[in-house]
């Protein structure tokens, strides 16, 4: 699993944190994932780390989900290829097994085994989950052929060819991925797709349009949790019954607090009488003051929101403070630590 981005989309939550290990539905993002691939018969995963890499570590130590886990750090980072080659040395299979590869912020219900199978049963050297987006300028553009053979790889292009696109999901025979070059930043999409298609490699796209989501924004990143707190998608990682709302054991929610949409609360959240939050993700020990109300919000930890004070499609970063009577939205961003007066910020 790659998982060393620096979640630089997702400023400031991803200042004191991994943008994987940022809690969704109330566990870090790749705890899905890894419960996900136990679930499809993985049995041992190497996370591919570079920024924050101790903090995965210390999390899930080198057993999780029935899993064998190991840990590529790197010094600086590779790339999604460098990633991919510098962990190659601690796979377990053999040249012509099969390593499926998963980007760390993927959410997606598409049917692993079924990828596998694929792969197999073609003979493939790169077998890529693909799915259709509306705007595929933001991913890799993957263009097939009438028997499903990849033709071309267009990483972020803004004339795309195709609505299909890399999903994030691979499953590369040992050998091709031990080729990549080793020592130096690859990326993946950029230089070993295209280079592989140039030597007439075997590359596979493998079409199932599930539930899929990539993480890496705001807006994506709270999407996500509250789908997966609704039970939208399934993972066996989330620590309820699908449900309106999952709430910490250790947060203090007054009686009368409407928490709806998916919304996540963490340990030790103060929530105060007749606030109303949806669809939103609390970290641990955000306050919320009476009367509040909060929609599609992500709130890191420790921060403070006034009493009656309205977020709509809000980033609040840790440690932050909103206060009271302030009106935000569309996409603001409160930065770590930032302090807003009383009533600083209002519309009409
Ligand atoms: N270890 C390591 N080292 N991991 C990395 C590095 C690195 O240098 N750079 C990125 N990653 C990890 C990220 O943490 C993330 O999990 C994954 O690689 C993909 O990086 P993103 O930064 O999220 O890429 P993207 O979302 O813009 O595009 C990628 O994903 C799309 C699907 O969501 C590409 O693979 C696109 O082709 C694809 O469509
Ligand atoms: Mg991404």
């Amino acid at each position: 699993m790659l998982v060393g981005g620096q979640g630089t989309r997702l400023r400031p939550l991803t200042e004191s944190t991994a943008k994987p290990m940022l809690p969704v539905a109330g566990v870090p993002f790749i705890a899905h994932q890894l419960a996900i691939a136990a679930a499809a018969g993985v049995d041992h995963v190497v996370l591919a780390t570079s920024y924050r890499a101790e903090t995965f570590t210390e999390h899930f130590g080198s057993h999780a989900y029935g899993l064998d886990l190991s840990y590529s750090v790197e010094e600086a980072p590779l790339g999604t290829g460098g990633a991919i080659r510098h962990a190659s040395s601690l796979l377990r299979g053999g040249p012509e097994d099969a390593v499926l590869i998963l980007n760390g912020d993927i959410l997606s219900g598409h049917d692993v085994r079924a990828q596998l199978a694929a792969h197999a049963a073609a003979g493939a050297d790169v077998t890529l989950h693909l799915t259709e987006v509306e705007d595929p300028r933001a991913f890799g553009c993957v263009p097939t052929d009438a028997a499903g053979r990849v033709t071309a790889f267009l990483e972020k292009t803004p004339e795309p060819v195709t609505n299909r696109i890399n999903a994030g999901c691979y499953v590369f025979r040992r050998r091709v991925l031990d080729a990549i070059p080793t020592g130096r930043p690859v990326s993946v999409e950029r230089e070993t797709f295209p280079g592989l298609l140039a030597e007439g490699a075997m590359v596979l796209g493998h079409v199932e349009q599930a539930y899929w989501l990539d993480l890496g924004t705001p807006a994506a990143l709270v999407a996500a949790s509250a789908d997966l707190v609704r039970g939208v998608i399934a993972s066996p990682a989330v620590p309820s019954a699908p449900g309106p709302a999952l709430v910490d054991p250790a947060a203090d929610v007054a009686a009368d607090v409407v928490l709806t949409g998916g919304t996540a609360v963490g340990a030790r959240c103060v929530i105060g009488s007749g606030a109303e939050v949806d669809g939103s993700l609390l970290r641990d020990g955000v306050t919320v003051g009476a009367g509040a109300r909060l929609t599609r919000c992500a709130v890191g930890l420790g921060a403070r929101i006034g009493e009656g004070t309205v977020l709509t499609d809000v980033v609040v970063g840790d440690g932050a403070s909103v206060g009271a009577g302030v009106e935000l939205r569309g996409g603001a961003r409160v930065w770590t630590a930032a302090r807003i007066s009383d009533g600083a910020v209002r519309y009409g």
